[in-house]
């Protein structure tokens, strides 16, 4: 079931709620929304009629809608999130009251029930209302944590509505999660790392981390514990992974290894520098000060190392190539003893460091091989995953 119930209270930030709709679009999902009889004092029903196509629901008693309807559209929704829910609604949902569309249709549902908060810091401060909180996560109904900062009542604090990402990353979680993916620890690498001369010049290259965050988005939706060990990039992490920031290689290294032996998949998207400056100073040296030549040496083969003390680990590595692309990744995977290797050829602007979209092989150490043509990040990590699904299956009844 591709459709989700999207129970909209009366808070400011009820206007995320568009962009909630439109990223569950993206997805492929249906929305239907339904809203408090309050949230229409902030805007007219019909803002949500045309964003998805589906009539706004508004009242339990409405001779448009067909009859029971509360109890209909049960059997069609495979989530029900509340975003932005008040203190209102949870202290409702949590104490069973049931008197109006939303609250009694929380009641009927089978499905998983998700709620993101959004008040003034006192209101969600507030004992009563963390009482409410504790006693419906207690029963199960999943939250995604507002964030701190400025509220728009004008003080600072927690309350403020999770990101619209965020709060689809989860509900994604709640939907998508796959047997296989639960209790799995998938540590991945993402963007580039820096090797300084000086604290104000390195040697790096152009990655911009998109490739290993969505894919490390598309772990966490499938249900996996995720690591994300990032270099320096400008990007939000998904909702709920644990991310360790790193600058260099060997940074990169201490890292992996660290979580290494907890995996049971590892994803290095991570583009490592390659080499770094043999010194490495740590104040700013004269112009006048560089020759024209300086020193640099290999930086740690991190997959190298990895391939060889794998034990239960499934190990995908990436590979960039401007030329004779699959050959030289088949070799790499090869001497590098990986499971999968995805190859791809950043010679082109249009796929590669930087871009939405990308065009990869994907590898495999019995020979075989298959192109993923062009399309966005998200869409090839979700088909790296379902390879990656494939392998582990395979692991697991040979085991
Ligand atoms: C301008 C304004 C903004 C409000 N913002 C919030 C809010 O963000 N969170 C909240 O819990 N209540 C907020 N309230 C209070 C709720 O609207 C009120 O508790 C209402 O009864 C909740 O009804 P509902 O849960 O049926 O939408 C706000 C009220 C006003 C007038």
């Amino acid at each position: 079931m591709k459709k989700i119930a999207l129970g909209v209270c009366s808070s400011i930030s009820l206007y995320k709620a568009c962009e909630i709709i439109r990223l569950f679009q993206e997805e492929g999902f249906s929305v239907r929304v339904i809203m408090t009889e309050k949230a229409t004092r902030f805007i007219n029903p019909y803002l949500f009629t045309s964003l998805t196509g589906e009539r706004t629901i508004v009242h339990l008693f409405d001779e448009q809608q067909r009859p029971i309807e509360h109890i209909s559209l049960v059997d069609e929704v495979s989530l029900l999130l509340v975003a932005p829910a008040t203190a209102n609604i949870i202290g409702k949902l949590a104490s069973g009251v049931a008197d109006d569309f939303l609250s009694t249709f929380y009641l009927a549902v089978k499905c998983p029930v998700l709620i993101a908060p959004a008040m003034n810091e006192a209101m969600f401060l507030h004992p009563q209302t963390q009482e409410n909180i504790r006693k419906l996560k207690n029963l199960g109904v999943e939250f995604v944590e507002p964030e701190s900062g400025y509220l728009a009542c004008g003080k600072k604090g927690p309350g403020r509505l999770a990101s619209p990402e965020k709060i689809v990353q989860k509900s994604l979680r709640l939907v998508r999660s796959k047997e296989i993916f639960k209790n799995k620890v998938i540590l991945i690498t993402a963007g580039p790392t820096r090797e300084f001369l000086d604290p104000v010049r390195y040697l790096s290259n152009p990655s911009s981390g998109k490739m290993g965050y969505e894919l490390a988005r598309e772990a966490y939706e499938l249900g996996a514990e995720v690591i994300l060990i990032s270099g320096p990039v400008d990007l939000e992490p998904p909702a709920e992974v644990y991310v360790e920031k790193v600058i260099t290689a060997e940074e990169m290294r201490q890292a992996v290894l660290k979580h290494y032996a907890r995996a049971d998949v590892v994803v290095m998207a991570a583009a490592v520098a390659d080499f770094k400056f043999s010194q490495s100073l740590p104040d700013k040296v004269k112009k006048e000060k560089i020759g024209p030549s300086l020193t640099i040496e290999k930086t740690p083969d991190i997959l190298q190392e990895l391939g060889a003390s794998k034990s239960q680990q499934l190990l995908v590595g990436f590979a960039a190539e401007t030329s004779q692309v699959t050959d030289r990744a088949f070799q790499k995977m090869k001497q590098k003893n990986l499971d999968l290797m995805v190859a791809n050829d950043v010679s082109r602007p249009e796929t590669g460091f930087g871009s939405d979209d990308n065009e990869v092989w994907l590898l495999w150490p019995d020979g075989r091989s298959k192109k993923i043509p062009r399309m966005s990040k998200r869409k090839i990590s979700q088909q790296i995953f379902s390879e990656i699904e494939v392998l582990l299956n395979e692991r697991q009844r040979n085991s």
